[in-house]
């Protein structure tokens, strides 16, 4: 029988890993189908990597270690000092080596080593994100001519940035190895089309799909979602109600605005700082009424770029509460810490607002998870980046252009509803029609745009 064979850097094979987009699609996938997941176990090995086989739930994980030279080379190097920031539109972060994308190839020909030794003709290989770009070139040139899919999580950028990288051409002709490559959105799709069709003598067809390098590769947008109905459990879940107690009793009756991201550059977090330093200067009534936390766990810590946003960040938000603060007010909550997936739905839950603003985002499946915790008596706005792939689908939410930190002060202040004298004041209005446009025009399609999963949705080739 035919078996879906799902090969990412990182696999869930620690359920307390079974968190997050890449891991919960998956996981889901591959439990339904009793397929395999291949991967990097997550440990660093001193000597020959070696290749471990488990089973759990109905799931085959075949990882392998990685060795220190390959982590630092291909994982902190190649994958996140130069693929990541240049598939968000940051050249300025761009760093190039060679040796790194050797080592980068190495481990994709060996990780198809692994795959195609256990793989049979008519099994369905589906690779997943900017770690494997090269990964199906060696599962062809080891002989395998089965079908194979690829899903890019992250965005992918305009022609004019991804002919930045050096080796733009291998990539793009590893990617066409696959029978579909699949993106977040239409933008993503579009940038990657332009670029084959621009330098690559592409040819499209009207099927949507794209001949080059003597391959015909069906190129689509299959965003990604979340199981709407279980988020929406989660957020009435015992652990949610009681993160709500917990953080009520420090609210204190303020409004909670919150934001929760990987600490990452791609998520705009000093530019969010900055807009609620904004906000507060720009409605003083605003102030000791609403209290922002965002919580950052810290990623990457290796990477030089990840250690100095930790540092801006820390200064920032000592910045934003030494300006405005008040013996008994915090204006911006700031935890570096990770919380479960419970806890945060208990969050959103009870927050007016929730601020979703990365400078470039492939999805962000925050946004949905924060549509889909909210009480329909009493909902709260959700603020969202112009350039995040969710913002292609969510089109009731507050828009908002991240860099522009006067506009993401203004919805801020559009969101969030509170009493004064006079009773209650701007904001409260305008975030009920803005929920009334996605109650009644909307919300169905927001339930269905939250549920929609790649591996409902065909991905597999
Ligand atoms: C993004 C990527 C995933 C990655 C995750 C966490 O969401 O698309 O592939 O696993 O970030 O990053 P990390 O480097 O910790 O795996």
């Amino acid at each position: 029988m035919s078996r879906l064979i799902a090969i990412s850097n990182r696999t869930a094979v620690d359920p307390n890993a079974r968190a997050g987009g890449l891991a919960i699609a998956l996981w889901e996938a591959l439990n339904a189908s009793g397929g395999a997941w291949a991967g990097w176990s997550g440990s660093i090995c001193e000597g020959d990597p070696e290749t471990q086989e488990l089973s759990d739930d109905g799931v085959d994980f075949i990882l392998t270690d990685l060795t220190r030279e390959e982590h630092d080379g291909y994982y902190h190097a190649y994958a996140n000092r130069t693929l990541w920031p240049l598939f968000h539109y940051r050249t300025d972060l761009v760093s190039f080596d060679h040796d790194a994308f050797r080592i980068y190839s190495d481990v994709n020909r060996r990780l198809a080593e692994m795959v195609t030794e256990r793989i049979a003709a008519d099994d369905v290989v589906w690779v997943h994100d900017y770690h494997l770009l090269l990964f199906a070139r060696y599962l062809r040139e080891m002989g395998w001519t089965g079908r194979a899919g690829f899903f890019l999580h992250i965005p992918f950028p305009p022609p004019e940035v991804f002919t930045i990288l050096p080796e733009h051409r291998e990539v793009a002709e590893a990617l066409c190895a696959h029978s579909v490559v699949g993106f977040q959105s239409e933008r993503d799709r579009a940038n990657f089309v332009r670029y084959l069709v621009e330098y690559c003598d592409g040819v499209e067809t009207s099927d949507g799909k794209v001949n080059a390098f003597g391959s015909t590769t069906l190129i689509r947008a299959y965003p990604i979602g979340i199981d709407p109905q279980a988020f929406t459990q989660a957020s009435v879940s015992e652990a949610a109600r009681a993160a709500a107690h917990q953080i009520g009793s420090i609210l204190n009756d303020r409004q909670l605005v919150i934001g929760v991201d990987r600490m990452d550059y791609s998520k705009g977090l000093p530019e969010r700082f900055a807009a609620v330093g904004e906000f507060y200067d720009n409605y003083p009534e605003m102030r000791g009424r609403v209290s922002v936390t965002q919580i950052a766990p810290p990623s990457r810590s290796v990477v030089a770029e990840y250690r100095e946003l930790r540092e801006e960040l820390d200064r920032l938000a000592g910045r934003v509460n030494g300006d405005h603060g008040d013996l008994d007010w915090i204006p911006l909550r700031y935890l570096a810490r990770a919380y479960d997936r419970d806890q945060l739905a208990g969050l959103f839950r009870i927050a007016r607002a929730g601020l979703v603003t990365p400078l470039r985002d492939g999805m962000n499946l925050v946004a949905k998870e924060f549509v889909m915790a909210q009480n329909p008596m009493d909902p709260g706005v959700l603020i969202l980046s112009e350039f995040a792939g969710a913002a292609e689908q969510l089109h009731d939410a507050l828009i908002v252009n991240p860099f522009d930190t006067r506009r993401v002060a203004e919805a801020l202040h559009t969101a969030s509803p509170c009493r004064s004298k006079s009773g209650w004041i701007a904001g409260a209005a305008s975030r009920k029609s803005s929920w009334r446009a996605t109650s009644h025009g909307g919300a169905r399609p927001i339930l269905m745009i939250c549920q929609t999963r790649p591996h409902r949705r065909s991905v597999s080739p």
